[in-house]
């Protein structure tokens, strides 16, 4: 290592870790020291195979050559320049790439530097929309059960997640949310897209007849919601959402954070799905995780309907230090040059198969209640602890990590979520450690 660091801090306090239980880390640490390609190094000289592409973000696996040197050589050439009122190329550049491989129809960019930024900036960005048409009254957000925005207020607010939102006072006003798309009754171990639930999309028209439809500015929804335990979408349920919400001049936006760059196997879900938002929020892939950056995609209806007034007049009072970071940007480009030299989606397509075998080759071992995948992502559901939900999944998660392989876990849910790299042996060693793991849990 280059570096001189300490492989092992002394002192675990200070650093408050987000989503993670801080008192049983910090008695038990897991720490990664190191990454390439398909695996972690941890403190402790093991290898690791990275079964989530970190947080659904490293699209391209870890440490990759082109994208080193694109982030070292940025740095040293233009470091930061101001995002308001002035630019510098590499933003422009890898806007316009975004769009090359974005869905026909999307046609602009607007950069932050999270998914939960995209989010935020996307229900603005919809309300604002509204107003500069003049229609002003078209305030309410709704989102969906179960949904994950990200963690800001805007996106808690829309999201679904119990625990992201109760503990946070009362949020914003004026959401409503549609039910989830969860028929475990209907649709277990469905192998792609569920059969049943195509209809729970008509609960928009519910809400719309409960609000009015000019009270109401947008629609959020994942397309394949990840964070929540990997929920696919019913056949003919986004199609629906995308009929009723033109019909009431409702904005539909698609949050693509985890399903961005190649992760269903096309470069966005809305492609896979053949089903064309008004905007789309994206993060994570953008910069295969590495340096931090979101961007908001929308239509050139949406972005303009802005551009009016007097020139010299800022139209969209939003944006951040970090829009479009040179780095960042760089980083970016090197990203989807990556993605395209290697031609990632198309092998995530080709994986999606052989993955979808693997994974529901876990069905029938103990305490396995449902398998779902979609391109390269999958969940596998567990039968909760009675009265001690999580326990179980998370005692998977820990027992996984010690045989070497990472997997992710939501309630009792185990997620993954493979860099697109993976070899078809990988896949192997990934469900066979994990199916070695289940037969091993309480
Ligand atoms: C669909 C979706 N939206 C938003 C976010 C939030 O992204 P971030 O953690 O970068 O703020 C996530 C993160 O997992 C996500 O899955």
């Amino acid at each position: 290592m280059a570096l001189d660091r300490k492989q092992t801090p002394n002192d675990l306090n200070a650093f408050w870790m987000p989503f993670t239980s801080n008192r049983q880390f910090k008695k038990n640490p897991r720490m990664f020291v190191a990454a390439k390609d398909m695996h972690y190094t941890t403190s402790d000289g093991r290898q690791v195979l990275d079964g989530t592409a970190g947080l659904w973000c490293c699209n391209a696996g870890h440490c990759r050559p082109k994208i080193v040197e694109a982030i070292q050589k940025q740095a040293a050439e233009l470091d930061y320049a101001p995002a308001f009122q002035m630019g510098h190329p590499i933003a422009f550049e890898l806007a316009n790439r975004v769009i090359e491989i974005a869905p026909k129809g999307m046609e602009h960019v607007f950069y932050t530097n999270s998914g939960s930024e995209s989010v935020e900036t996307a229900l603005k960005l919809a309300i604002a929309w509204h107003r500069a048409r003049g229609e002003g009254t078209r305030t309410r957000l709704i989102g969906r059960e179960r949904g994950y925005h990200g963690v800001n207020f805007g996106g808690i607010s829309v999201g679904g997640i119990v625990n992201n939102r109760k503990f946070f006072g009362t949020l914003l006003a004026g959401v409503d949310h549609m039910p989830h798309t969860h028929l475990p009754a209907l649709n277990s171990f469905t192998r792609g897209q569920p059969e049943h639930g195509a209809n729970l999309a008509d609960d928009l028209e519910r809400i719309v007849a409960l609000h009015g439809a000019e009270t109401i500015a947008a629609v959020i929804v994942e397309p394949m919601a990840g964070s929540t335990g990997v929920l696919m979408p019913p056949k003919g349920y986004l199609e629906k959402l995308r009929a009723i919400t033109k019909k009431h001049g409702i904005l539909l936006i698609f949050d693509e954070v985890i399903t961005g760059f190649g992760r269903l196997g096309s470069a966005f879900a809305a492609q896979h799905f053949d089903v064309l938002p008004d905007m789309m929020t994206t993060a994570k892939g953008l910069t295969n995780g590495v340096i931090p950056m979101g961007a908001v995609l929308t239509t050139a209806e949406v972005h303009d309907a802005f551009m009016q007034g007097p020139e010299h007049m800022i139209e969209l009072f939003h944006g951040y230090t970090y829009s479009g970071n040179p780095i960042a940007a760089a980083c970016g480009v090197a990203t989807l040059e990556t993605y395209k030299e290697e031609g990632l989606f198309e092998r995530a397509a080709d994986l999606a198969p052989y993955w979808e075998d693997a994974l529901h080759s876990l069905k029938g071992l103990p305490h396995v209640i449902d398998i779902r995948n979609m391109g390269l992502i999958g969940a596998v559901e567990l039968e909760p602890i009675p009265g001690e939900p999580t326990k179980r999944a998370f005692s998977a998660f820990l027992k996984a990590y010690e045989k070497g392989i990472l997997i992710r876990t939501t309630g009792d849910i185990i997620a993954m979520s493979p860099p697109l790299i993976i070899s078809k042996a990988q896949i192997d060693e990934l469900i066979g450690k994990l199916a070695e793991v289940l037969k091993s849990l309480d």
